[in-house]
């Protein structure tokens, strides 16, 4: 059948031929309305924190323990322990973290959808859910299943003597699969994907394209995790491999220390699994029957499990005690002769050949095996610096096993966000890390009634300072939220910081004179006694402004404005992974534009998921901020008003009263518009951003909500409620836990 056909014709249920095929290229809002409260059994109101502080840890614990050390017989353990496989299933859940959209990650309780569920690369990790089953069923609510599958991994390795860092809860399980992320444009999954070189530009040398992997994908192949085991395209080069490991953990935010330390501290537990040929394996389990209930690849060798189990594909074991914490990896991979084999199923992999079989088997006591690797595992040993770092680790196990417990906490962590979100006994009492976006303790968490009003009227008083300029600075520290990994929002205020300061977005001129007067205003205001930081007077900014243009349009209104924000520092802010928040385009401040791949709208449709806002609240915005002149560089695309800075909905009005006057501006790559009065002279420029709302049949019609005649009050309210929840995306130090959306 033709990629995303079913050949099976149904007449109910949605089956049929749909839009999406009719029409592929149309403006795709479902990311803005998936994790609807309608799929969640929890209600909207479930709040997690509550939930889980019923929870007893050290008794969970002791649960994970238990099922970690009892073998089953549908599925046996190797070595008579899971403790490897939890570890397994932890970090395929944390490792499709990308820090470039911040998207992927335990946080969600991914894996139990597709298309994660099915990956090759997480092959017969639908056993470790179910192994974890009865301890989900018996803490109900009360333990998401996102938390649960990080935590087994890391009670797992404490039980095989590992050292955690810590620990924290409160991953909120989402309900149906993340469509917002784009995991690549293969129409096959690994290994067949590999022959599709679209995510590299479609070089075919991998000697040198790793980094010309496609933005913003994390892994080398679709259905894989990071990297191929076997090396490139499944052939074994151990530098090469290395290079593809530097690009992609890089992309997940880990150095080359980082990354050393986890592979090789992942890599002392466990084995790999392939030991007949993978012909033998069933579909995975998004394609299996209906009496296969959620699981896959079912092997028809043998017992189809044990010492015929069949995973990657690759039989490899790395320690002589895979399940104890040991320098047992290291001390392999830079003590023994590896040479080429080929494992069961015909991959290749690496064997000492003139070693001693000194390494157990995992089902039979007194059987051994000569030590084994992937080629992967060897770029550690041969990419010159992986090996220097390798070398230091293996002579020093103290500062390996110290890393290591870093590196493991930052992956299973990395994109929870505030460490306010952070649940249970086990949160380390250590200074955050810089990872972690830090931030001072609040200096005040209220303001009197009668400060904020006179800190508006100060604002709104001040030389340089506009509605249009207000709005923008507001918008660009609040924007820069995104609900993937957390990080961004006007907490902080880093937009006055680097790298944000100098974000093309936020025009670094104007906002730099922004800043500048703020500051002042903040100077004036201490110097009476009291504290505001500079992050609540630039939230405050944008509601001055905004109250300023509805008074114009003859509306008194009060935007709701939450205190307690506070200033983080510039060593507190991890430039480089900040770099990843700079906007490519922000379409709602009319500021940069798309690619013949990503469309301006598409990108504004993708920042719009990033804030959780829902197609309304999107439509809403966009037509306040054309209202009140918000462009980045003052510029007056979009603005369809002959009235900027006040706050109506003329926007709407003129966009759906202008019929079929709209034509491309020449030159500008179908980015800019132009549209004509009557007697052929030029009324009004607009983008696509501004535009897609009189063309796409859905944004139209919310477009005609707030463009009728009863739309302006509605607009009004609509729009300072979209707004307020923008400025407050990141405020979980007020909103407490909240859940993932
Ligand atoms: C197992 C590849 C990084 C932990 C495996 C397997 C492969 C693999 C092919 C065998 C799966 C099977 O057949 O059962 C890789 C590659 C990596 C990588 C290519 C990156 C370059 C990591 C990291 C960790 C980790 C970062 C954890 C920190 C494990 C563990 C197992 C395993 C514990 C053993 C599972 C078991 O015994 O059932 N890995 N891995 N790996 N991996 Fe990795």
């Amino acid at each position: 059948p033709d990629f995303g056909t079913c050949p099976r014709k149904s007449t109910v249920a949605g089956g049929g031929t749909r839009s999406r095929q009719w029409w592929p290229c149309e403006l795709n809002l479902a990311v803005l309305r998936q994790f609807s409260e309608k799929s969640n059994p929890f209600g909207s109101d479930f709040d997690y924190a509550s939930a889980f502080s019923k929870i007893d840890v050290t008794q969970l614990k002791k649960d994970i323990t238990a099922v970690q050390t009892t073998s089953q017989d549908w599925w046996p353990a190797d070595f008579g322990n899971y403790g490897p496989f939890f570890i397994r299933l932890a970090w395929h859940n944390a490792g499709t973290y990308r820090a470039i959209d911040g998207r992927g990650g335990a946080g969600q309780g991914q894996q139990r959808f597709a298309p994660l569920n099915s990956w090759p690369d997480n092959a017969n990790l639908d056993k470790a859910r179910r192994l974890l089953w009865p301890i989900k069923q018996k803490y109900g609510a009360a333990l998401s299943w996102a938390d649960l599958f990080v935590f087994a991994g890391n009670t797992a390795m404490e039980n095989m003597g590992f050292p955690t860092y810590g620990f924290g809860f409160g991953r909120v399980d989402t309900w149906q699969s993340d469509e917002g992320i784009y995991w690549g444009g293969e129409q096959e999954m690994f290994p067949e994907a590999l022959n599709n070189v679209v995510r590299y530009n479609g070089s075919t040398d991998f000697t040198t394209r790793a980094d010309e992997l496609e933005s913003p994908l994390g892994a080398v192949s679709m259905g894989l995790i990071y990297v191929d085991p076997r090396g490139p395209n499944g052939t074994p080069d151990t530098k090469a491999s290395a290079l593809d490991i530097r690009e992609t953990f890089g992309r997940m935010g880990m150095d080359d220390e980082e990354t050393v330390a986890l592979i090789a501290g992942g890599h002392a537990f466990g084995k790999t699994h392939g030991a007949v040929a993978g012909s033998n394996i069933g579909p995975e389990p998004n394609a299996a029957g209906i009496e296969l209930q959620g699981l896959g690849w079912k092997n028809s060798f043998g017992t189809g499990n044990a010492d015929d189990a069949y995973t990657s594909g690759l039989e490899v074991i790395w320690s002589r005690t895979p399940t104890k914490w040991a320098n047992e990896f290291l001390f392999s991979l830079l003590n023994n002769n590896f040479t080429l084999t080929k494992s069961p199923d015909g991959a290749p992999q690496w064997e000492a050949l003139d070693a001693n079989a000194s390494y157990p088997d995992p089902f039979i006591p007194g059987k051994f095996r000569r030590p084994t690797m992937l080629t992967s595992d060897l770029g550690l040993r041969d990419d010159p610096i992986y090996n220097n770092i390798s070398k230091t680790f293996l002579n020093d196990f103290d500062y390996f096993t110290e890393k290591f417990g870093l590196a493991w906490y930052k992956l299973l962590h990395r994109d929870m966000g505030p460490i306010s979100r952070y649940l249970g006994p086990e949160i380390p009492k250590q200074a955050p890390l810089i990872w972690q976006d830090p931030l001072p303790a609040p200096a005040y968490t209220t303001l009197a009634a009668s400060d904020v009003s006179s800190l508006k009227s100060q604002i709104l008083a001040a030389p340089g300072l506009n509605i249009s300029n207000l709005v923008t600075t507001a918008w660009g520290s609040a924007s820069t939220f995104r609900i993937s990994d957390k990080r961004g929002g006007a907490n902080g205020a880093r937009i006055a910081l680097q790298p944000q300061a100098s974000f093309a977005a936020n025009n670094p001129t104007r906002l730099a004179a922004v800043i500048k007067a703020l500051k002042g205003v903040q100077t004036k205001f201490q110097s009476s006694g009291k504290k505001v930081s500079l992050a609540d007077l630039i939230v405050l900014g944008g509601a001055a402004a905004i109250e300023k243009a509805a008074k114009a349009a003859g509306v008194t209104v009060t935007v709701p404005f939450t205190p307690g924000r506070v200033d983080a520092t510039q060593d507190q802010t991890d430039v480089s992974t900040f770099a990843f928040l700079q906007p490519q385009a922000d379409g709602f401040r009319n500021f940069g534009h798309g690619t013949a791949s990503s469309l301006t709208e598409e990108l504004l449709v993708d920042k719009a998921a990033l804030l959780t806002l829902s197609p309304p609240e999107l439509t809403v915005l966009i037509g306040g901020f054309r209202a009140l002149s918000a462009n980045f560089d003052g510029s007056s695309t979009g603005i369809l008003t002959s009235r900027p800075g006040t706050l109506t909905n003329d926007f709407f009005v003129n966009l759906l009263g202008s019929y079929a006057t709209w034509s491309v501006v020449n030159g500008t790559n179908e980015e800019l518009f132009q549209s004509t009065n009557s007697a052929g002279k030029v009324q009004w420029t607009a983008s696509r951003a501004d535009l897609i709302f009189g063309s796409h049949p859905e944004l139209r019609a919310i477009s005609e909500v707030y463009g009728s005649s009863d739309g302006q009050s509605k607009f009004v309210t609509d729009f300072i409620a979209a707004w307020s929840k923008v400025m407050d995306l990141d405020r979980y130090d007020v909103k407490g836990h909240s859940g993932p959306y």
